[in-house]
């Protein structure tokens, strides 16, 4: 011990937050926010766009103790790095939450996340349908632990108060989730969790913060990869978790040890994706809604999904926790995977590919990329059928998008 503590002093407890950066006034909203938020020329020698802190190590003063103390000493970059400290601010103030962190990766957040708040005989609660990720932390590597998960389909989650059994950790919940796009009713689940004495997570990757806030409804951690629509250019892969200071704080613990780092360049990517949050979000909003509507008319599709659709009571939870449905949408193409796979070759402008949330748009087959770890039965409990393509929608003019779309459908 003595050894290790000598060559990677333990880190300072650094205020997390708010701590070093400018106080914006309470009015500004979230536009603003991201625009002017994290600002801190006196440090960065009056810059206006915040440097990359591109090093692995920092000059600690010979009296380390006291400055740590003061919590105005950055150490090594794993534990702690300017840079990172950007984007984390950022999120934060959007998440309305009192600390933030940012990782390597979504998966980076996920499992830290788990592992430092998760005990061998707890229960977690989680949806059949969350991210396959998240889905194989849970089957696989949960179960070696110690940890039980009791399983939620889509319809029993209309249904909280029977989910959750006493005495359990945590509830793991996304809302819209992958690929139905259905949404559950985060404050209630937030009610029924902690009636119980568990926690509720909730992974906010679909939504962002600009268009639902989890915390306000009553959840306890915020999760994101900030891989898409935080990110949004489809050029850095990154993690983020926001929540009480508490609940953030016992995560860096962990992710110290974990090690899940973000670099600093991808932190600077991040904070200038960020930036422009809102104003994408505001396209994809409408891009969503007015292709969403366009499609479920045309005669080649089967079925649209998309935030609101499903039922009248998804419709009226959208509205009392949404403040725009996103730029995702599903749709089943006639043909089964043949029809599919046709109009995937015929696009010319939205690109065939994974991933979701930046500017292009994207197209893939859920059960070839996000669900493909699922048995062809797990697919159909779940509704995903063969010619179900998961589109995401990026900001281009929604005028281009329709006709590249319905041009493919047609041929
Ligand atoms: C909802 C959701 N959560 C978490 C993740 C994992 O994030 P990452 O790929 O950044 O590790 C993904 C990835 O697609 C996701 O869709």
């Amino acid at each position: 011990v003595s050894d290790r503590e000598e060559a990677e002093p333990k880190a300072p407890a650094r205020a997390r937050g708010t701590s070093g950066f400018d106080r914006l006034p309470d009015w500004v909203g979230p536009t603003t926010r991201l625009v002017h938020g994290a600002r801190r020329p006196d440090w960065n020698a009056g810059a206006v766009v915040p440097p990359i802190y591109q090093t692995t190590t920092f000059h600690y003063p010979a009296e380390f103790s006291e400055a740590a103390e003061r919590g105005d000493v950055h150490l090594y970059t794993r534990l702690d790095n300017p840079s990172l400290e950007v984007p984390a601010e950022l999120l934060r103030a959007l998440e309305r939450a009192e600390a933030a962190t940012v990782f390597g990766s979504g998966m980076g957040a996920i499992s830290t996340s788990f592992l430092a708040l998760l005990r061998p005989q707890d229960t977690v609660v989680a949806l059949e349908s969350l991210y396959g990720g998240t889905l194989d932390f849970l089957r696989d590597i949960a179960p070696r632990l110690g940890i039980r998960v009791r399983w939620v389909s889509d319809a029993e989650a209309a249904e909280p108060e029977a989910c959750v059994p006493e005495g359990a950790a945590l509830v793991h919940l996304e809302s819209p989730t992958n690929p139905q796009l259905r949404v559950h009713d985060l404050r209630r689940w937030a009610e029924a969790a902690h009636r119980r004495g568990a926690k509720l997570f909730v992974d906010n990757t679909f939504a962002t913060p600009i268009n639902q806030n989890p915390l306000e409804l009553g959840a306890d951690l915020v999760l994101h990869s900030a891989t898409k629509y935080l990110g949004g250019h489809a050029d850095v892969t990154a993690g983020a978790v926001a929540g009480s200071e508490e609940l953030v704080g016992a995560i860096e613990e962990y992710h110290h040890t974990l090690g899940a780092a973000l670099d600093p360049f991808a932190a600077f990517l991040l904070a200038r994706g960020l930036r422009t949050l809102a104003l994408r979000l505001d396209r994809q909003n409408e891009n969503g809604r007015r292709i969403s509507e366009a499609l479920a008319s045309h005669r080649r599709v089967e079925a649209v999904r998309y935030p609101g659709r499903w039922s009248e009571r998804e419709e009226e939870i959208c509205r009392r926790q949404m403040r725009g449905r996103g730029g995702m949408v599903a749709i089943t193409v006639r043909g089964g995977a043949a029809g599919a796979r046709r109009f995937l070759r015929h696009l010319r402008l939205v690109h065939v590919a994974s991933s979701f949330g930046g500017v292009e748009s994207l197209v893939s087959v859920p059960s070839e990329t996000s669900q493909r770890h699922l048995s062809a039965d797990e697919l159909r409990a779940r509704g995903i059928d063969e010619g179900m393509v998961r589109l995401s929608l990026g900001i281009e003019d929604t005028e281009d998008l329709l006709r590249d779309l319905t041009d493919a459908l047609e041929a």
